[in-house]
Formats: structure tokens, C-alpha cells, sequence
């Protein structure tokens, strides 16, 4: 078949428990939110790499003049052509994406695996769920030197993931729970906030090694908690996951502002998710009402954007894993 345009579609995600702590081997829970999406449009040009452009994500150019936070789409560019065949094939590559970059949504894994999907079908070229997740981590490694992975399974998964060692497990229930999403407005780094929870393991192995054995103690918990369709519990568990990441030092006034208006308004419970220290904070709601009256609350506590995750149709607790 003669190249076309090509369709790769993605979604972000969110760290529903055990940022930080799974650094240090402990479980976490991501959850992919299939409602926010990035999509990538690639079509073969006839040109050479060399000529390749991206139109979307804030820029309009050549791939190879493109600001260096673009990097992981344009290795994700050329990884995929490789893997296809095509190593030297010209493309255009135009992204679309539901929420912003820089905020712990997985913007920049969500990019790149659109963009490898997108390569393979222009090709079609079949991949298989393993091969494609090996390239998005190629293109990760440009990105964030070294991923755990998880953001490049969760990004292009349906029900929310454990993940562990390095090792992603479909937890295979959904949540029957609404989440209201809330960005602070203020970009996070991750690496930033990742080396400062390891210099004060560093200087204090025993007391920061209780904070996150507790953490991850949290996470098993969690998964209890989701089997039974526990709600309740699992939002007592986030407020708690909260102010331990912010004994770490990770969290900051806007993010636990946002948190206390949360549960203010009546939020299960409410954390940071991701790196923090700036990107998002999550709520857990009982119904739609609530996590309306929580969404309103979180912008008045300062979020620039909210966003409502419904509980996704599937399997629910109760009735056993798919
Ligand atoms: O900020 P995010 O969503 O990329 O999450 C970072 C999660 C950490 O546990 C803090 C770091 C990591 O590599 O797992």
C-alpha cells in the first residue's frame, strides 16, 4: 500500500498513588484519562528527514529547528520511520492535545506515542503493544533520561495501571469514582523535586524511609480499596498520601491550598500528583454534583484549569477483574 496519512492517538494520565516512592521500588497506580487526548496526524512528504515538520503543541517548524522540548517527538520520529522501514522518509507531523505540557499529565509520552502510531499506520506497519512501548521509552530517554515507564504505559491504556520495579500490571478495574483534576498553572519539574526527596533520603535514610514505606503501604492499600469499590477509604488514603509528599518537601502553598479547598467542598480526599511542587492536584468525588461544587472551589483556590474525570463504563468493582 502506497504511504498515507497516518493516525496515532494517545491520552494523559494521572499518578493516582505512589509518586516519589516508586523511585524507590514501592508500587504506584496511574490512571489513563481517555477523555483528554493527544492526537498526531503524519503524513509521508516524499522529502527527506532532514525536511520533516510538526505543526501543533505551540510550534510550527522544522522538526529539527524545534525547541528542545520537542525533542522526545522528533526521536519519536525517527525511531518509528526506522522500525517502519523508512529511516530517512520526510514527514509532516501535526499533534493535537486536549491539555497542556509540563504538568504531570504525560504530555511529552502521550506526544510521542501519538506520533509513533501515527508513523506506523502511515506505513502500515503492524506493531505490537511491547514494540511500541520500547519506542516511546527511546524517546523518553530524550525527554527525561530515565523514565520509569510508567507514563509511557499509562498513556496508552484503558484501565489503570500498577506498576512496580519497573514492571506495569493492567489492575483491570475501573474507578467508579469521579476525579477532579486541577492545575496549579505552574510548570513542575520532576527531576527537580526527584533529587530533592533523594538528598533528604540521603541525609536521613531512616526518617524519610518511613514516609515512603508508608506510601507504598498506601498504594497496596489502595488497590484493596479499589476491588471492594472502597471510595471512601481510598480518598482518606489520598488526603493522607498528600501530607506525607508534602512532609517530603514536594508540595508547595498553591498545590496545598488547592488540596484543603478540595476537601472543603466536599472532596473524598485530595493530593498532589506527579513530580509536584507545580503541576496538577487531584480530587476525589462521590458523584458529578460534587465534583462540580469541587471544581468550583478548586478555581477559586487558584487552579487555572480544571478538568472532571467520570467514572470510565467497563468493569466495576464488585464484579470482578475482565
Ligand atoms: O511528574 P510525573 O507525572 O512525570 O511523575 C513523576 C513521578 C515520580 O515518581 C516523582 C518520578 C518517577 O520517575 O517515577
Amino acid at each position: 500500500m502506497e504511504p498515507h496519512t497516518g493516525y496515532g492517538q494517545t491520552v494523559a494520565k494521572i499518578i493516582l498513588f505512589g509518586e516519589h516512592a516508586v523511585v524507590y521500588g514501592h508500587p504506584a497506580i496511574a490512571l489513563p484519562l481517555t477523555s483528554l487526548r493527544m492526537t498526531a496526524d503524519v503524513t509521508p512528504t516524499g522529502g527527506t528527514a532532514q525536511e520533516s515538520t510538526l505543526s501543533g503543541l505551540g510550534w510550527t517548524g522544522r522538526l529539527q529547528a524545534a525547541p528542545a522540548r520537542f525533542a522526545s517527538i522528533a526521536r519519536a520520529a525517527e525511531v518509528a520511520s526506522a522500525f517502519a522501514g523508512h529511516p530517512d522518509a520526510g514527514l509532516h507531523i501535526a499533534t493535537h492535545s486536549d491539555f497542556p505540557p509540563e504538568r504531570g499529565l504525560g504530555s511529552s509520552a502521550a506526544a510521542a506515542g501519538a506520533v509513533i502510531r501515527g508513523v506506523l499506520d502511515a506505513f502500515d506497519v503492524p506493531a505490537t503493544r511491547q514494540e511500541i512501548f520500547e519506542l516511546t521509552q527511546q524517546a523518553e530517554t530524550v525527554a527525561h533520561g530515565r523514565p520509569s515507564g510508567l507514563d509511557a504505559v499509562a498513556t496508552s491504556a484503558d484501565t489503570p495501571v500498577h506498576f512496580q520495579g519497573g514492571q506495569p500490571t493492567d489492575l483491570d478495574y475501573a474507578l467508579d469514582a469521579w476525579i477532579v483534576i486541577a492545575d496549579s498553572g505552574e510548570e513542575g519539574s520532576t527531576l527537580e523535586t526527584v533529587t530533592h526527596v533523594r538528598s533528604r533520603y540521603d541525609a536521613d535514610p531512616a526518617a524519610t524511609s518511613v514516609v515512603l514505606d508508608r506510601l507504598g503501604a498506601i498504594t497496596g492499600e489502595v488497590v484493596d480499596d479499589m476491588r471492594a469499590g472502597d471510595i471512601a477509604d481510598m480518598g482518606d488514603r489520598m488526603t493522607e498520601a498528600h501530607h506525607l509528599l508534602a512532609g517530603l518537601g514536594v508540595s508547595d502553598e498553591r498545590l496545598d491550598a488547592m488540596v484543603t479547598a478540595a476537601v472543603g467542598a466536599g472532596a473524598l480526599g485530595a493530593k498532589l500528583t506527579g513530580g509536584g511542587r507545580g503541576g496538577c492536584v487531584i480530587a476525589l468525588a462521590a458523584d458529578e454534583d460534587s465534583a462540580h461544587r469541587i471544581e468550583e472551589a478548586l478555581v477559586l483556590a487558584g487552579a487555572r484549569a480544571t478538568w472532571v474525570h467520570a467514572p470510565q463504563p467497563g468493569t466495576f468493582a464488585g464484579e470482578g477483574a475482565r
